[in-house]
């Protein structure tokens, strides 16, 4: 394929450089003479273990070449590669202004040009750059996005120091677009390297690097602040963090990881606050740790605002307890939402079949006698009828038996916290606590292909 790229830095010197190696024609564009007149001379524009002999010999092959001459680089290519900077403002905001200047540059040139052209992205950029950076391509240009050009957004993941290496090794390779067909050209650049390809729509592909990224800095903070504590009590911090990595199953796994309602039981929250005070009887400061906590009652307070849209209509919950297959209700977040439904003056009905108010004992029973003193006034033992005479249903368990009769629903309103089934998606009727309805948004197609 004949491809250009725009910047020369880090991400697009690599680019440059393997992308020929891998059999392409590619021009570099930068701004930066200089730049450009080592990309000339077969030499990279960065140091990084092994580029300096990709590019010499790519360079001797013809492959690879640079110019100031955007107009030109477009002309001559089928795709552009935009990798140019994407600092922060210094009230730390993205600074969008290189990527913008690029996106005019390819829409005057595009204004010359007859044949299909595909822009990928592969610099970090927030949700919604990839429209923004089509608008105005399509203002520049007068062409028309998908019938003229197509816009993909493809994030790197490399990492300095060792870049070469991570281009050819990749966790995976994410191509996020609204054109299939550009999606799978971009996602056939990297058909040859180790890892999932995944297409994807453009703002899961473009909000990724900065899951990534937070995530990335938080598991630093976490070991810090566990290697803080730790060393204050003379504990070997690296054999802790070291045997928490060995759990594969919870620890360091997708468990847990799904967007949806707060976390409760007996144990996460009691544990959670052991931990804490043990930090703060030692004089250990863990702010991350101690965040926890307060993004749990957040989303207790997301799901009753939630929920309040709906005031003056029967609330119907599906599920009391603190998950699916059990009865325990202590420290259950959906007992805190109906208690301050509640106390709103809202009436609330409750379905959960492993929930019997004369077999409730103990700190289970006490837990909900504080909050729901007339529990058995509220709890329906036929889920029929609860959905029946119920206005909004409100999905807090994943029992299979709950799926079975919303798929049939399509009138009342359905809330649903846990995300039970994706085939409720797109209705007219659900609405997500922390995940869009719709059905894909911008996507290719309804599900994520993986190549
Ligand atoms: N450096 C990394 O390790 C890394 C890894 C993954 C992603 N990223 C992301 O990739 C993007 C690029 O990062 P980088 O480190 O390569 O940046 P960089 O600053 O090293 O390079 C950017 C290049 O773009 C050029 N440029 C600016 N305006 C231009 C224009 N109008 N036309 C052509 N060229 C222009 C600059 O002269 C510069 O050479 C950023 O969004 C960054 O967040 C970087």
């Amino acid at each position: 394929m004949k491809i250009s790229v725009f910047g020369l830095g880090y991400v697009g010197c690599i680019s440059l450089g393997c992308l020929a190696k891998n059999g392409h024609k590619v021009i570099g564009v930068d701004i930066n003479e200089n730049k450009i007149k080592l990309i000339n001379q077969g030499r990279p524009t960065i140091i990084e273990k092994d580029i300096d002999l990709i590019m010499e010999e790519q360079f001797k092959l013809g492959n690879v070449s640079a110019t100031r001459d955007s107009a030109a680089a477009v002309s001559s290519t089928e795709l552009s590669i935009i990798a140019v900077g994407t600092p922060s403002t210094a009230r730390g905001h993205l600074d969008l202004k290189y990527i913008f200047n690029v996106a005019q540059d390819i829409g005057r040139a595009l204004a010359k040009k007859d044949t299909f052209h595909i822009v990928a992205i592969r610099s970090t950029v927030l949700p919604g750059t990839c429209d923004k950076v089509a608008k105005m391509i399509e203002e520049a240009s007068g062409k028309q996005r998908n019938k003229d050009f197509a816009i993909v957004d493809n994030p790197e993941f490399l990492r300095e120091g060792s870049a070469v290496s991570d281009y050819y090794n990749p966790p995976l390779t994410l191509v996020g677009s609204d054109n299939a067909d550009a999606a799978r050209q971009v996602a056939n650049l990297y058909a040859n390297l180790p890892g999932e390809i995944v297409i994807t729509d453009l703002g899961v592909a473009e909000i990724m690097k900065y899951v990534n990224n937070t995530y990335h800095a938080l598991k630093i903070s976490f070991a810090n602040e566990v290697g803080n504590i730790c060393a204050e009590m003379g504990i070997d911090s690296h054999r802790v963090m070291e045997i928490f990595c060995k759990d594969k199953q919870l620890n360091i796994s997708p468990y847990y990881f799904k967007p949806g309602f707060a976390y409760g039981g007996s144990c996460l929250p009691k544990d959670l606050k052991g931990f804490q005070t043990l930090a703060h009887d030692h004089y250990v400061s863990i702010p991350v740790i101690a965040g926890i906590g307060i993004t749990n009652e957040n989303q207790i307070l997301r799901a009753v605002q939630l929920l309040q849209r709906f005031s003056g209509k029967k609330y119907g919950f599906l599920g009391l307890s603190f998950k699916a297959g059990t009865d325990d209700l202590r420290n259950s977040p959906a007992v805190r939402v109906v208690e301050s439904l509640l106390g709103k003056g809202e009436q609330v009905m409750i379905y959960d079949k492993n929930i019997n108010e004369t077999l409730l004992t103990g700190t289970n029973k006490d837990y909900v006698d504080a909050r729901i003193p007339h529990l058995s006034s509220l709890l329906c033992h036929n889920i029929k009828k609860l959905v029946e005479l119920s206005d909004v249903l409100v999905v807090n368990t994943t029992e299979k038996e709950f799926m079975d009769i919303l798929s049939e629903e399509k009138h009342k309103t359905i809330v649903d916290f846990v995300r039970i089934s994706d085939c409720l998606l797109g209705r007219s009727n659900y609405i997500g606590i922390n995940w869009s309805s719709k059905v894909g948004g911008s996507h290719v197609s309804g599900e994520d292909t993986v190549v």
